[in-house]
C-alpha cells in the first residue's frame, strides 16, 4: 500500500471511528468556590512550555502531511486557524517527505501560511540526526515531535517489529538540534517509566498523547483482516498519563493531548500539570465537517470559555491553575491508587 493512500486512509478512519470520551477528564471535578476573588478580564491565557512562549494552551496536534492535494489543503487550513487564532501547530510525521520531495509542498505550506507562528516539526524515532535537522530545516521549525507509537506499528501490517535503540536516537537528536524535543504518544499514554526513563535520559518535554480519544489501534485494525481487537482498550487514560508523567518530574514540560474536546478538559488538563493541551480528532472534524471558518470560532469559543472556567475556579493564569483544589474519583482515582501515585 502507497504511503499516501495510508495518509487518507487515516484521516477517513479517524473520522469515522470519531473520538472516544475515555480519557478520565470526568473522573476529575473541580470544588466550587462561591468567593473566588477573579476577574475575567484579568485572565491571561499566556503560557510557558519550557522555552516555549504560547499566546494560548491550546496547540494543534500533528495530523497530516505529504499524500498530494488533498492532505496538502488540510494542512493549509489547519495553518491558516493556528495563525489567526495564535495557537501552536504541529505538522504530520515528514518523513514522506524526506523520502520523496514532491510530497514537501503540503508541509511548507504551513509555514508559508502562518510565517510567525509556533510550529512543531515531527518524526517517528527511527529518524537520524540528519533526517530531524532536515525535518526542522523544512518548515523553520520552532520545536520538534518525536513520535512513539509501538501498538500502532504492531497493530499495522505494514508496520514496525523492532523498537530496540529509540530512546538512544532520541538523545543523539536531541544533542544536535539546539531546538525543544517534544517525546509524544499518539493514543496509548506515556507511562511514569517511560517519563522516568526520558527525563533520566535529558528530555524535558514530553506530549502524554493519552488514551480515550482518536484509537489508532481501531483505525489500524480497519486496514487488516484479522483484527488485533486487544489493542483497541490498551493504553494510559489521558488525565491518569498527564499525573504518572508528572509524578516522574515535575521538570518535565508536558503537553496533554488524546482525546482533548472541550474547554472544560483543557482547563483540567492544565489543572492536573499540563503546561499546554493538544488536540487533533476533534479539530480535523470540526474542519472537514464545518470549514476553516467554523474551526477558527470553534477555537476562540474555546479559549474566551477557558477564561470563564479560570474566573470561576478563582485563578487569573495558567500558572496559578495549576494549585486549584481537585476532586479526583472513579477508574482514574483506582489507577493513581494502584501506581501509588498520589
Ligand atoms: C494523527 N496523529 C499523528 N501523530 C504524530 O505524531 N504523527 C503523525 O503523523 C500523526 N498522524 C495523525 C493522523 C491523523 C488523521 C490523526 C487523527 C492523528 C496522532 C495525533 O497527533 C494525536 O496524538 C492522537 O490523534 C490523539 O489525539 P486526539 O486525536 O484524540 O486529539
Amino acid at each position: 500500500m502507497s504511503r499516501s493512500k495510508r495518509k487518507w486512509d487515516h484521516i477517513q478512519y479517524a473520522l469515522e471511528t470519531g473520538q472516544k470520551r475515555l480519557t478520565g477528564f470526568d473522573d476529575i471535578k473541580f470544588v466550587n468556590q462561591s468567593l473566588p476573588g477573579s476577574n475575567l478580564d484579568s485572565v491571561k491565557l499566556e503560557t510557558k512550555i519550557g522555552e516555549l512562549s504560547l499566546s494560548s494552551p491550546i496547540l494543534i496536534n500533528a495530523m497530516t502531511g505529504g499524500g498530494g492535494e488533498r492532505t496538502y489543503r488540510i494542512n493549509r487550513e489547519l495553518a491558516i486557524a493556528a495563525r489567526e487564532t495564535g495557537s501552536a501547530i504541529a505538522v504530520g510525521s515528514q518523513m514522506a517527505a524526506l523520502k520523496d520531495p514532491a510530497e514537501r509542498r503540503s508541509y511548507e505550506v504551513v509555514r508559508e501560511m502562518n510565517p510567525e507562528g509556533i510550529i512543531l516539526a515531527n518524526l517517528g524515532s527511527e529518524a537520524t540526526t540528519g533526517q530531524a535537522k532536515a525535518a526542522i530545516d523544512m518548515i523553520q521549525a520552532d520545536g520538534l515531535q518525536i513520535h512513539l507509537n509501538v501498538v500502532q506499528e504492531l497493530t499495522m501490517p505494514e508496520g514496525d517489529r523492532s523498537f530496540a535503540g529509540a530512546l538512544k536516537r532520541i538523545i543523539e537528536i536531541q544533542q544536535i538540534v539546539g531546538i525543544p524535543v517534544i517525546v509524544k504518544e499518539v493514543g496509548f499514554g506515556i507511562s511514569a517509566e517511560t517519563a522516568d526513563a526520558l527525563v533520566s535520559a535529558g528530555i524535558r518535554y514530553v506530549d502524554v498523547g493519552g488514551f480515550g480519544g482518536t484509537n489508532f489501534a481501531e483505525i489500524e485494525n480497519k486496514r487488516r483482516d484479522r483484527l488485533l481487537t486487544f489493542f483497541e482498550d490498551w493504553g494510559i487514560p489521558t488525565a491518569a498519563s498527564i499525573i504518572e508523567t508528572k509524578s516522574a518530574s515535575q521538570e518535565l514540560s508536558v503537553i496533554a493531548s488524546g482525546g482533548m474536546q472541550s474547554s472544560l478538559d483543557i482547563v483540567k488538563a492544565l489543572a492536573t500539570g499540563a503546561d499546554g493541551a493538544a488536540m487533533a480528532g476533534y479539530l480535523l472534524k470540526t474542519l472537514m465537517e464545518n470549514g476553516t471558518e467554523e474551526l477558527i470560532q470553534e477555537i476562540q469559543m474555546m479559549k474566551n470559555e477557558i477564561a470563564v472556567i479560570m474566573t470561576a475556579v478563582g485563578v487569573h493564569t495558567i500558572e496559578e491553575l495549576k494549585s486549584v483544589p481537585l476532586v479526583i474519583s472513579g477508574d482514574t482515582h483506582h489507577w493513581l491508587d494502584q501506581r501509588g501515585i498520589d
